[in-house]
């Protein structure tokens, strides 16, 4: 009978955590598996001591691909169930912005996939670059006549002269005209949204690669030094307080798909590679953070700037056994 109540409370205790795992450098580098992570999520998914579904959620700054292809791209390579009801890319909470605005530009990713993304999401009127340009592929159309109403980067610009440019004349506009000069260059300003702010991404190449923060600081420069405003500017993503309220929402419902019981559990781990994004905004948020090796973090012994509270690990597999030896 002793061992009975010993084993309930560990399910009890099992009940009441979760993890929020970050993708590029924690699981994967690009397309490639780490293998750890694989193992990880295993574990998780019910190979424990107590044969359990402990919850998690992917939780990624990751961009440019309509959530349910992402995830079925992401089972392949994690060899391991990713629902799109667990899943959050940074783009994921602008769909919210589509009861605001139906005729948007949307910025960045390879081909039309972030058109495609901003369908999804019920954007009616949805402009992408290529269409202003005119180039063979695009919607040919005369934008003198339409109003943008708002510029959303959705992900990484693959084409940093036409996009800057293309925000620039349209953030100058009298309230996204193309074509027209606003007076003043604030108060008929179209609203711009960015999924994230990380500067680096980690990717199958040597070094992480630039990522949406820095084509933000450089456009902000540009934006600055030509009209003498400053930039006002939305952006979302980790480390954004509204992204991990967000996050709180799905591990919520999540919990009742794996447990039956809509609650937030009180032990939630986060487990990323990049201080500057995944550490500080799980610290800020009172999550228990375990800062990885195997992505853009580099240092000694801890981030000097923001420490992860749970500890520095090689890899992921190692902070997801560590947190269940401390919770279980
Ligand atoms: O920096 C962009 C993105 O690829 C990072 O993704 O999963 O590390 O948040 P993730
Ligand atoms: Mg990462």
């Amino acid at each position: 009978a002793q061992v009975q109540t010993i084993e309930t409370e560990k399910v009890k205790k099992a009940k009441n955590m979760a993890f929020a795992f970050d993708i590029d450098g924690v699981l994967v580098h690009g397309d490639r598996l780490i293998p750890e992570g694989k193992r990880a999520l295993e574990i998780l998914n019910g190979d424990n001591e107590l044969g359990i579904k402990i919850p998690h959620i992917f939780l990624t700054n990751g961009s440019g691909k309509p959530e349910k292809a992402r995830c079925e791209q992401l089972s392949k390579i994690l060899k391991n169930p990713v629902s799109t009801e667990q899943f959050i890319q940074s783009h994921t909470p602008m769909s919210a912005l589509a009861e605001y605005y139906s005729t948007v530009l949307v910025v960045g990713g390879e081909g039309y996939k972030c058109r495609e993304v901003a369908e999804q999401y019920g954007f009616k009127d949805i402009v992408v670059p290529n269409d202003i340009e005119e180039r063979a592929t695009s919607r040919p159309r005369d934008f003198s006549k339409v109003n943008i109403e708002a510029i959303m980067v959705y992900s990484d610009s693959r084409d940093y002269a036409t996009d800057m440019q293309i925000i620039m004349d349209l953030l100058r506009s009298e309230n996204g005209r193309l074509g027209t000069m606003a007076q003043d260059p604030v108060s008929q300003r179209i609203p711009i949204y960015f999924s994230q702010g990380d500067m680096l991404c980690p990717t199958e190449y040597w070094t992480p690669r630039m990522s949406q923060g820095t084509f933000r600081i450089g456009f902000e420069a540009m934006y600055k030094a030509v009209t003498g405003a400053d930039l006002e500017r939305v952006v979302y993503g980790k480390p954004e307080l509204a992204t991990y309220k967000y996050a709180d929402e799905v591990i919520t419902s999540w919990m009742e798909q794996l447990h039956g019981e809509e609650k937030l559990p009180e032990n939630i781990y986060m487990v990323g590679d990049n201080p500057a994004s995944d550490i500080i905004g799980g610290n800020m948020y009172g999550w228990n953070t375990c800062l990885v090796r195997t992505g853009v973090f580099q240092g000694g012994d801890n981030d000097e700037n923001n420490p992860a509270n749970f500890g520095v690990f090689a890899n992921v597999l190692e902070a997801v056994q560590t947190a269940l030896r401390k919770e279980l």
